[in-house]
């Protein structure tokens, strides 16, 4: 399956994402790889990293830029998943990837301003739509505050009521250091002791494999 981090926007959260779910998946022995499309090759530079440092699982991370679309049909015959993460502006590599992918997750800070970013989402996926009909859409709030605030989850939800095809996921992802920390560690915050840090990303991956799980074993039989 193809798991899109997309959003019009930088500074999201999305290549966290990607690699503290690239990292989990190899560590639940899923045959994970990433396609970096972001020139600032933020999920690149990780896994690097990561290598270099010698951590275990290893994690292959490529990159390619402009239109993705064959590279990633290709990637997705040979890994069971393949996480992309799509550079923070309306790009090429980002509507060729929405066109393809099978699970489009977009990271939005709970904050009125990044929630207005959603509309062009909303249209992308729209667009997408009718060359890509099985694609499901998600906004996940990420970087909260790391005191739950239920008022803002809720708020999150009636802001995207507005749009038919982005959906609140469950999971929030919070502002946290060790997010940070683990990144610049080559780590994925699974791998980092942090019990909460490690719930969301876990959480995170299960709201949405669990979903997949019919469509991947069809693909694996
Ligand atoms: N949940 C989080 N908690 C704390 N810091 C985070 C979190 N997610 C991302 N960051 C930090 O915010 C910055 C931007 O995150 P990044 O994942 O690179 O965003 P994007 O890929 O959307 O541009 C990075 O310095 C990253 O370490
Ligand atoms: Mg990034």
């Amino acid at each position: 399956m193809i798991l899109l981090v997309g959003a019009e926007k930088g500074g999201v959260g999305k290549s966290t994402i990607a690699c503290n779910l690239a990292v989990h998946l190899a560590g639940e022995a899923v045959d994970v790889v990433i396609l970096d499309t972001d020139t600032q090759a933020t999920c690149a530079h990780f896994a690097e990293r990561r290598n270099e440092l010698g951590h275990r699982p290893e994690i292959l991370c490529l990159q390619r830029t402009g239109d993705v679309g064959a590279a990633l049909r290709d990637l997705a015959r040979r890994y069971r998943v393949v996480v992309v993460d799509a550079g923070g502006r309306d790009s090429r590599e980002l509507r060729s990837a929405i066109a393809v992918a099978d699970l489009l997750l977009t990271p939005i800070r709970a904050s009125q301003a990044d929630l207005e970013t959603l509309p062009t989402m909303n249209t992308l996926v729209n667009l997408a739509k009718p060359f890509n009909p099985s694609l499901q859409a998600f906004a996940v709030l990420s970087m909260a505050p790391s005191n739950p605030a239920i008022r803002e989850v809720e708020e999150a939800r009636e802001l995207l009521a507005d749009f038919d095809q982005l959906t609140l996921a469950k999971t929030v992802i919070r502002d946290r250091k060790v997010y940070r920390d683990a990144l610049l560690g080559g780590r994925g915050v699974v791998e980092m002791g942090n019990g909460t840090a490690r719930a969301e990303i876990q959480l995170l991956a299960q709201e949405f494999f669990e979903m997949e799980a019919a469509s991947v074993n069809e693909l694996l039989n």
